[in-house]
């Protein structure tokens, strides 16, 4: 039997982003971005509104186009394969199962209402993968546990906090297993005493071995989980660097000036 390595060492979940371009008719929101994220890395993406950072996720699970540049998890394109020298756009099953291995965390939960909380995690394994329903539930509570919401598998959605529904869209994304999460500013739509049982979900996650990419405007959070920030503005990366370096020694002015806006004045590092 061959032996499977498991978390914390990472062997999978390696992103690399090259030279992205993405335009909406005439106004281009990806400028050339590229960005590498090691298996198991934690990146924070932070910036204004309106600077491409969901566009940027979204290219990531192919949920977008990219016009120009490429991404590759483990080696191998998103949404694409090359024939000949030209790339050409994967057939939508194709693209179905290759984003199976990337979960995604939206700002609204995106939970199905006429499913309970188990029923929303149990439900991609047995239509993607054709897992039995018993399998899927086992799997579904524990996951559900694992986000600290087992007693509450037979609630719908609208008997839930947000927080919780929250927390349930967590276990819905890691239930196929996924190489990669991205998480879309997912503590913004909470009311604010709800905020941290959910960050408190990813920071655990943060520890489990899986490539995180997270968008998010909770900067102590960032700071906290991050091993790699990211600062876009205007369709481009200005600065990446490690928490210390993004926070507490800015080198751009765009960077600076931005944090010098929502930061605390006592944030430290
Ligand atoms: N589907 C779309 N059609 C047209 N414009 C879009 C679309 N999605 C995003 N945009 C525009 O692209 C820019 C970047 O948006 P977005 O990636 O959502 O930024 P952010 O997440 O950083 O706020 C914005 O100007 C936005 O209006
Ligand atoms: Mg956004």
């Amino acid at each position: 039997m061959t032996e499977t390595l498991t978390a914390p060492t990472a062997t999978r979940g390696l992103v690399e982003i090259t030279g992205v371009r993405k335009s909406f008719g005439p106004t281009e929101v990806l400028k050339g971005v590229s960005l590498t994220v090691e298996p198991g890395g934690v990146a924070v993406i932070v910036g204004p509104s309106g600077s491409g950072k969901s566009t940027l996720l979204r290219t990531i699970n192919h949920l977008e186009k990219v016009d120009g540049g490429h991404i590759t998890i483990d080696g191998r394109l998103v949404g694409y394969e090359v024939r000949g020298d030209r790339l050409h756009e994967l057939r939508e099953k194709e693209i179905l199962k290759q984003r199976t291995d990337i979960g995604m965390v939206f700002q609204n939960f995106n939970l199905f209402p006429h499913l309970t909380a188990l029923e929303n995690v149990a439900e991609a394994p047995v239509v993607a993968q054709g897992r039995s329903k018993a399998e899927a539930r086992r799997r579904g509570l524990e996951l559900l546990d694992r986000v600290g919401l087992k007693d509450r598998a037979d609630a719908y959605p609208r008997q839930l906090s947000g927080g919780q529904q929250q927390r349930v869209a967590i276990a819905r994304a890691l239930a196929l297993d996924p190489k990669i999460l991205l998480f879309d500013e997912p503590t913004s739509a909470l009311d604010p005493e709800l905020v941290n049982e959910v960050l408190d979900v990813i920071r655990e996650l943060a520890k489990s071995g899986t490539t995180l990419i997270i968008v998010t405007h909770e900067m102590g959070f960032a700071r906290d989980v991050a091993d790699t920030v990211v600062f876009m503005d205007q369709g481009q990366i200005v600065e990446q660097g490690t928490p210390q370096d993004i926070f507490s020694n800015p080198q751009e002015p765009r960077t600076r000036s931005f944090f010098s806006k929502v930061l605390e004045p006592a944030f430290n590092i």
